[in-house]
């Protein structure tokens, strides 16, 4: 398969605002990053400037001592972007830790963020929580939000599509924007919004914990038909709708969750849920509707991810085609806020 990267220009020339995303290179991506941020990409890469970053750099921040379950997962994710219809004639995908220009600025930003702020970032407090990180927090993880300010401003990004967690480090970046231009007393870097979907975030299977792949409650992009079907089967629904003609509850309830995210047709869902309110809908018939909208969605995606696997080095091209460009646009940025600041130059 031939994947065809060459009618996007190096620099950024063109009016078209830019994009600037990414994702940890931990794992295969989920149903979760799909409804959260991947679907909303596909959209916006048509009327935007789009870069995406496989970000095994940040990923390196919470799993330093498996770093080749870093680097072979960036891969798989940029399978994941691929197979839901990025289409990398539209999107720059570059690998994070081969643009040596994001750690610079990263280091030039740490010098406008104090700790007290790193720690007040509310994702971070609660990242460090959930990781057991209180008594031993690396310098690297709680300076993230700092590199992923890099990340941003790097590409001069305008538009950030992201779940709600990350709303926090976009407040930051724009800290440091705001800092710097009024350092180098022009608007040197322009702030970034957050583009978060209306949906929410997309609970895990059994409705309480964080979705993981590992932890077997996310229904990975490239699930096979038995998985979506005993993921839906397993899904949580409301403890106390015994009997199909019990009164049931919709809040809380993960089927219904996962038919707001992925159901296109509103007037059906609402009508379910009436209906299992009121007592007479089973369980089963919600998750069989689920179940049929899911394996629906996820078979093209598979398919599509199966051929391209078959083809990594023609993958691989493309990342590298993305990552040389990316390399040029964050130089050009590094550059102009050397200059901007009066860093030191050779003459
Ligand atoms: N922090 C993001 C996540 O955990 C990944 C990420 C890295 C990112 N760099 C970024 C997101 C820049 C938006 C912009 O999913």
């Amino acid at each position: 398969m031939n994947i065809a990267t060459n009618h996007i220009p190096d620099r950024v020339t063109d009016t078209q605002p830019v994009i600037l995303t990414g994702d940890r290179t931990t794992g295969p991506l989920h149903l979760g990053h799909y409804a959260g941020s991947l679907r909303n990409r596909v959209a916006l890469q048509h009327s935007h400037r789009q870069y995406l970053l496989l970000a095994d750099g940040q990923a390196m921040t919470d799993n330093a001592a498996t770093p080749e379950k870093v680097a072979s997962n960036v891969l798989e994710v940029a399978l994941d972007y691929l197979a839901v219809g990025i289409d990398p004639e539209l999107t720059t995908i570059a690998v994070q830790s081969s643009l040596p220009a994001l750690a610079e600025l990263t280091m030039l930003y740490m010098n406008h963020v104090t700790v007290s702020r790193l720690e007040r970032n509310p994702t971070i407090k609660t990242e460090i929580q959930q990781r057991g990180f209180e008594r031993d927090v690396t310098a690297g993880f709680l300076c993230y939000p700092v590199s992923q300010a890099a990340d941003i401003t790097a590409f001069k990004a305008s538009l950030v599509p992201v779940g709600e967690d990350q709303a926090p480090m976009i407040e930051q970046t724009n800290e440091i924007v705001r800092r710097l231009n009024r350092l180098a007393g022009e608007p040197l870097l322009p702030e970034a919004r957050a583009l978060i979907p209306a949906v929410g975030r997309l609970p895990s299977i059994d409705g309480i914990s964080k979705m993981s792949k590992s932890a077997g409650n996310a229904i990975p992009l490239s699930a096979s038909p038995d998985e979506i079907r005993n993921a839906v089967r397993r899904m949580y629904t409301d403890p106390d709708h015994l009997t199909v003609s019990d009164p049931g509850k919709v809040e809380g309830n993960v089927v219904f969750t996962y038919l707001d995210a992925f159901s296109d047709d509103p007037g059906t869902v609402s009508d379910l849920k009436a209906r299992y309110r009121r007592g007479g809908l089973g369980d089963m018939q919600v998750k069989n509707h689920l179940e049929e909208i899911l394996q629906t969605l996820i078979w093209p995606i598979r398919e599509r991810r199966a051929r391209l696997a078959d083809d990594p080095g023609e993958v691989m091209r493309m990342l590298r085609d993305g990552t040389d460009r990316a390399r040029k646009v964050t130089q050009e940025t590094l550059d102009d806020v050397r200059a901007a600041l009066g860093l030191f130059h050779w003459t």
